[in-house]
């Protein structure tokens, strides 16, 4: 394997292996399968799950890894093209990308949408540029657009939980939140959900219409695997029969890039926050996921984030897991 970017560029049963092999390493460690490789690690963005799991994945597997980012003692990061370095910035992306990854077997980035353009972000320009930069294995740790690693762990704590592919019913909610946040995690989440056979509404208020682009991948995905896409507004017809409501708040795609009127649309809406009461006339064991942070209070009760229903920490810990089979499959000696 040489890019981890996206679980639309594998075929349904090359993710179910992927998965498998995740379930293997869970079950009977290999310490040694990756003695002597190293994983670059750059964080053009924050991160907390993303960055320890991928460091403790590949120390559970013999190898090690260095991390890269701009809040440490680095000379100042330049990523604009074609920019007239006079300010403080001292070095350019464009060289310390090549450097960080000649120390590398394989090299996982993180770049979060600059959420000015919804063009440039569905397109994933600023991810594709570095990955032009890359001369050895990539792994996408969240770009603009996508977050397969969360997407492959999420898949996997549905399948450790028997929750049903098809048949199942997945809604990915929108939740409240005081920022306008990137449109990676859902984009990446509608189209896992669909690609694994479930029936997936997407439920948001007006204004927060996922891209046609998102759906019209998620529901190519939906027709391969006998699941569906619907989107919807109405809340108590998205949540009837729910096996699954996944939380994730996002821009607000009418007014993208515009955070006054992203502000102004979204003012209202602090009742979009997950509780009890959303489980209604779900299943009767219909669980709670988000990938984490999440604002308690804001974006869900802590009733139902400290209850039976939430699955946060298996979606965190599956994380590791799920980046030790891409490792192993990347670095390691599975063919
Ligand atoms: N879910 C996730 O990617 O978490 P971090 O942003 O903390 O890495």
């Amino acid at each position: 394997m040489k890019e981890f970017n996206d679980l639309a560029s594998f075929k349904p049963e090359q993710i179910v292996e992927l998965l498998r092999l995740a379930k293997q390493l869970e079950e009977s460690p290999e310490p040694r399968a990756l003695e002597g490789k190293v994983l670059a690690l750059l964080f053009l963005s924050p991160s907390l799950r993303t960055l320890a799991s991928f460091q403790a994945a590949m120390t559970r597997l013999g190898g090690g890894s260095f991390v890269i980012s701009p809040n440490m003692s680095i000379h100042g990061l330049e990523t604009r093209p074609g920019i007239v370095m006079d300010g403080v910035a001292a070095e350019h992306i464009r060289e310390a990308v090549p450097v960080i990854a000649s120390y590398g077997d394989a090299i996982g980035i993180r770049a979060f949408a600059e959420r000015r353009n919804l063009e440039d972000d569905l397109d994933d320009k600023e991810y594709m540029a570095l990955r032009e930069l890359c001369d050895i294995p990539l792994i996408n740790m969240e770009s603009a657009i996508n977050h397969p690693c969360q997407s492959l762990a999420d898949w996997k704590t549905m399948d450790d939980l028997e929750i049903p592919a098809n048949g199942g019913k997945f809604v990915l909610t929108w939740a409240f939140h005081p920022r306008a946040l990137p449109l990676a995690v859902p984009a990446a989440t509608v189209h896992m959900a669909a690609m694994r056979g479930m029936d997936v509404t997407v439920l948001r208020p007006d204004g927060f219409e996922l891209p046609d682009s998102i759906m019209h991948k998620a529901r190519k995905a939906a027709a391969a695997s006998g699941g569906s896409v619907e989107e919807t507004s109405d809340r108590a017809s998205a949540l009837n029969g729910a096996h699954v409501v996944y939380a994730k708040s996002w821009s607000a795609t009418r007014h993208y890039g515009d955070r006054p009127a992203d502000e102004d649309l979204r003012r209202g809406l602090e009742n979009w926050c997950v509780d009890e009461s959303w489980f209604d006339t779900g299943a009767d064991d219909c669980r709670f996921m988000h990938c984490l942070p999440v604002r308690r209070g804001v974006v869900v009760t802590d009733r139902v984030l400290d209850g039976p229903r939430s699955i946060v920490i298996q979606e965190a810990r599956n994380r590791m897991y799920a980046q030790m089979a891409v490792l192993h499959k990347m670095l390691g000696p599975t063919p």
